[in-house]
């Protein structure tokens, strides 16, 4: 997996959000692409084949990234900074109407 460039030489993390509901350390300026790229397991399955997907492009393009922020699915986690106490969720396939 991934470490984040913004971890420093402490490693001192600046907030902490749940991923999958396991409390994660994350850094400003980080995005929630970021964070699931250093969670092992943490990425989305895609809504076609259902194989496994984390985040490509980190600019908006490839859609690798999407995840369920804060309980709304089929975010793009490389758009969105992370925030403390912020609820990531693996996105599983296709996004369910009204969620
Ligand atoms: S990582 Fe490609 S759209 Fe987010």
């Amino acid at each position: 997996m991934f470490r984040s460039v913004l971890e420093g030489p402490t490693a001192q993390a600046d907030m902490t959000v749940l991923v999958n509901g396991a409390e994660t350390p994350a850094w400003d300026g980080e995005t929630v692409a970021g964070v699931l790229l250093r969670v092992p397991g943490a990425g989305r399955t895609s809504a076609v084949t259902g194989e496994p997907r984390l985040p490509y492009c980190q600019m908006g393009v490839c859609f690798d990234c999407l995840a369920i922020v804060d309980g709304v699915a089929s975010t793009q986690g490389c758009l969105v900074p992370v925030k403390p106490g912020m609820r990531i969720e693996s996105q599983q396939g296709a996004r369910e109407i009204g969620r």
